[in-house]
């Protein structure tokens, strides 16, 4: 397996957070490239490399620079999405608690690509150790003299999961509710107080310094055709050496775990296996065998790649309980906006809960799986279908196990 150091190769250097550290190790060294490149250029530069947004979803990075208006006759923002609250995911933390100067060179260069002369990092309000971390980096940066062209201001949410989706945060960052917009019929970019902003996560944005110090190649040279580059893959759950590892996409799931994560705990087998954070659709370890670590391989399984944050179950789990965690967590954080997902979040953790007492009935199973269709592909956001996603692959594929409870 090859290794790869794109956005972790400070992460076993101690100190690596402080600017003295960090500045002999590297950082800052692409900003040399400002003085060749204009705006365009830079934005060019990530459109050849193909680098997809991190946080989830995958987007071309590019191609969401390039809706940016270069006009200024409006200023431009850009938000930096560090909510990181999705179940299994705990990438972005590394990345601020290890190389907090790389996310800040990462701003610096987006800021100038997109004209924008100023940034915020919304983080998670729980997240107080890492807001700590990456405000002391903040401040050396501004004595060191690096944040002359644009301002970095950390904003602190007040921990909501739907606060992740990028026009919630908006909202919660305008000092709203952190109710998901309505999505826009064309492509345009997102909205902060009426003017032009780009959201992209941590990750997303500390990977930049790399293509732009060593060219779009240097980036697609990993990776597949489809799917260039690296991800900070984590793992969770029934593992050896649960952790955040930096792999090429295309890397072999398997493998990856047990070179990484040191196989399954307690010489067990595996069960089953969430990919990207509770919203992926979970898969058996049949499905898992060959899978490889990219957004293609893991659509044509049924599932998704997320955040790549992976959560692994031995033979020991109980699919039941699983599934009940996760609705508990869905029923808790739905904004409540939409009525399917409002009532469907809560009816499904409902009824898993009652089949999970032993009180269930088959009809409880249809119910599921009619609750499940309700909720999808009719809200404002993605979090009810996610909901839907979740409750199908659990119980068409573990139907034996929740058949054996109901009555
Ligand atoms: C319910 C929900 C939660 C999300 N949470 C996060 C998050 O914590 N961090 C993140 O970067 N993206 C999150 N996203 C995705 C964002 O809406 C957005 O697509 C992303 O921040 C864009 O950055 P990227 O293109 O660099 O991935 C979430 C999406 C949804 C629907
Ligand atoms: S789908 Fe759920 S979380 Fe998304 S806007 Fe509707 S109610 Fe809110």
């Amino acid at each position: 397996m090859r290794e790869c150091q794109i956005v972790s190769r400070k992460f076993h250097i101690e100190n690596a957070c402080t600017l003295r550290v960090a500045k002999e190790h590297g950082a800052y060294n692409s900003l040399v490239k400002l003085k060749e490149y204009d705006p365009q250029h830079i934005t060019q530069i990530i459109k050849e490399s193909m680098l997809r947004g991190k946080g989830g979803g995958g987007a071309p990075a590019g191609m969401k620079w390039e809706l940016m208006p270069l006009d200024d006759k409006k200023p431009n923002f850009l938000v930096v999405n560090c909510d990181e609250s999705e179940p299994g995911t705990f990438k972005d933390r590394q990345i601020i608690s290890k190389d907090p100067h790389l996310l800040i060179e990462g701003i610096i260069l987006t800021c100038y690509a997109i004209k924008a002369k100023a940034a915020y990092i919304y983080i998670r309000g729980e997240y107080k150790e890492y807001q700590e971390i990456l405000q002391n980096a903040i401040d050396e940066a501004y004595s060191a003299g690096l944040l002359k062209e644009c301002d970095i201001t950390i904003h602190r949410g007040a921990g909501a999961y739907i606060c992740g989706e990028k026009s919630a945060l908006l909202e919660s960052m305008e000092g709203k509710r952190g109710h998901p917009r309505l999505k826009p019929k064309q492509k345009e970019p997102e909205w902060f107080f009426g003017n032009a902003t780009l959201v992209n996560n941590v990750e997303t944005i500390a990977t930049v310094p790399f293509i732009v110090k060593n060219g779009a190649d240097a980036y697609r040279a990993y990776g597949t055709e489809k799917s260039p580059g690296t991800l900070l893959f984590a793992m969770s759950g029934h593992i050896n050496r649960p952790g955040v590892y930096e792999a090429e996409f295309g890397t072999n799931m398997l493998e990856y775990i047990n070179h990484y994560g040191g196989g399954i705990k307690n010489g067990k087998k595996l069960k089953a296996l969430i990919p990207g954070g509770v919203s992926c659709g979970v898969l058996t370890a049949k499905e898992c065998e060959g899978l490889t670590l990219d957004y293609e391989a893991l659509r044509s399984a049924g599932s998704s790649l997320g955040t790549g944050g992976m959560i692994v179950m031995d033979e020991d789990t109980n699919m039941l309980e699983a599934l009940k965690n996760i609705l508990e967590f869905y029923h808790e954080e739905s904004c409540g906006q939409c009525t399917p997902c409002r009532e469907g979040s809560g009816w499904s953790d409902k009824i898993v809960g009652r089949i999970l007492e032993g009180n269930g009935t088959k009809e409880d199973l249809d119910k599921l799986f009619e609750l499940a269709d309700i909720m999808n592909g009719k809200t404002i956001c993605v979090f009810a279908p996610s909901i839907s996603t979740v409750l199908v692959s659990f119980i068409s594929k573990f139907r034996d196990e929740f058949e054996a409870v109901v009555s």
